[in-house]
């Protein structure tokens, strides 16, 4: 694929080319100006199937192979928690890499920005989080898949799902070379798609999300036709420009192939508060009211905080309140508490991390390892064509938001009677300083 002319929709840069067009804002969406996407919302999971599905069949016809698949990153599993050797080697080696991170022994960053932990802690954070990222944090449907994102401009949305936010951004940033402005080629999107091991990537990326679907008894993800009928174009391997939408790749039977049941150590790994909760809870009656940095304007506990917004150059906490509490089982089941951060404004396209924890004291560990953690934001570099915000586009009033599911975490935190609960966040690696958030509330989702 390398080998091909650079004209031949088969060579492998026009390949990786097709990520960077739909990721950098070269089409509007069909009759309106606005920017076509596919990262951060629910067509995140469904483009990048389609898009390493006709990869796959390319590379099956160069083979020969009918039967090719494309290989996974088990990246989930401990034993795929390193980079894996075959991208090391002959065609597959890239030199644009993180040579610190994949010099032995380097276990995967989930949580990457600032880490330098020992391989089996590392492994244990990796699985904690897998678990809060699968499970716990992802019991709703649209807090796995990404927000709603309709057509035209009103229909704009920017809420990743929790596998996108991570481990999907931070391994892109995790493998990318630290020496290149925005750690190219995985470290950011217009690039990613011209290492070989983002292929392995996504197709474990693409596994999660039929192992999610496992979970939730294979049901439809969103009955929406706008979903539904959204649609993609990809040259396939007969170099046939093809036209494919999201209802056709939602059942992998039909598009040939399966993934094997291998052993997911994570559907175990429920972490746990990494301080009592009653000693908690005893910490966090005497705060109230002193020393602590409040909504910015708050002035009595309403529920609605009117104030300017917070710069993540420094850790925030801030205390929230619950309009329910003493919810049934069955209430919970049927709509999920979310915590959810909100207006949040990267300002440059730049690699932004900041984690979310609740009830954390000063003794808490501030790591996904511990039940205190509720999720993280994560940014990752994105070039794109600049659209005023009548159009929009980027470095426009658009902003970002983070939702978290907290049912269970509450319950293990033994919150869930309280009427308020305190979230911190922490921004990483000092990746915050330009980055501002108008607030953060609670609501529910069905
Ligand atoms: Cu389109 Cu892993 O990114």
């Amino acid at each position: 694929m390398k080998q091909i002319p650079p004209d031949h929709p088969h060579n492998f840069w026009r390949q990786a080319n097709m990520h960077c067009l739909y990721c950098t804002g070269a089409y509007d969406q069909a009759n309106s100006s606005a920017l076509f996407k596919i990262h951060r919302s629910w067509l995140f999971f469904p483009w990048h199937r389609a898009f390493i599905y006709f990869h796959e069949r390319i590379l099956g016809k160069f083979m020969g192979d009918d039967t090719f698949a494309l290989p996974y990153w088990s990246w989930d599993t401990p034993e795929g928690m390193w980079f894996p050797d075959i991208y090391r080697k002959g065609a597959l080696n890239e030199t644009e890499r993180d040579a610190i991170h994949l010099r032995e022994p380097a276990v995967d960053d989930f949580d990457y920005v600032d880490h330098d932990l020992a391989s089996d802690v590392q492994i244990a954070d990796n699985l904690a989080f897998m678990y809060h990222q699968m499970i716990s944090g992802a019991k709703k449907t649209e807090l796995f898949m990404g927000c709603k994102l309709r057509s035209g401009v009103e229909g704009w949305c920017d809420g990743p799902g929790t596998i996108e936010a991570a481990p999907h951004n931070t391994l892109h940033s995790w493998v990318g070379n630290r020496y290149n402005p925005e750690r190219e080629n995985m470290g950011a999107f217009y690039s990613a798609a011209r290492d070989e091991v983002f292929y392995a990537h996504h197709s474990n990326i693409d596994r999660m999300w039929t192992v999610w679907k496992k979970l939730h008894g294979n049901k439809p993800e969103f009955v929406d036709q706008e979903w539904l009928e959204s649609e993609f174009t990809f040259y396939d391997e007969n170099v046939r420009l093809r036209r494919i939408k999201v209802r056709d790749v939602l059942n992998i039977d039909k598009l040939r192939y399966q993934y094997e049941d291998i052993d997911m150590p994570w559907l175990a790994a429920r972490p746990k508060p990494s301080v009592d909760p009653k000693i908690a809870r005893n910490i966090l009656k005497k705060r109230d009211g002193e020393g602590v940095l409040r909504m910015p304007g708050e002035t009595d506990r309403s529920r609605v905080y009117e104030h300017g917004s917070w710069t993540l150059d420094k850790t925030i906490t801030v205390r929230v309140d619950r309009p329910r509490i003493n919810r049934t089982r069955q209430e919970k089941e049927e709509e999920e508490e979310i915590l959810v951060v909100y207006g949040i404004d990267t300002k440059r396209s730049r690699f932004v991390k900041f984690d979310v924890f609740i009830n954390a004291v000063e003794e808490t560990v501030l790591s996904p390892k511990s039940r205190e953690f509720a999720g993280t934001f994560v940014n990752l570099h994105h070039v794109s064509r600049t659209k005023s915000h009548e159009d929009g586009g980027e470095g426009s009033k658009m902003k970002s938001h983070l939702k978290l599911g907290i049912s269970e975490l509450l319950e293990d935190l033994e919150a869930d009677e309280d009427d308020s609960i305190w979230v911190t966040l922490v921004p990483r690696g000092g990746t915050g300083v330009n980055t501002t958030v108008d607030g953060v509330r609670i609501d529910y989702m069905k």
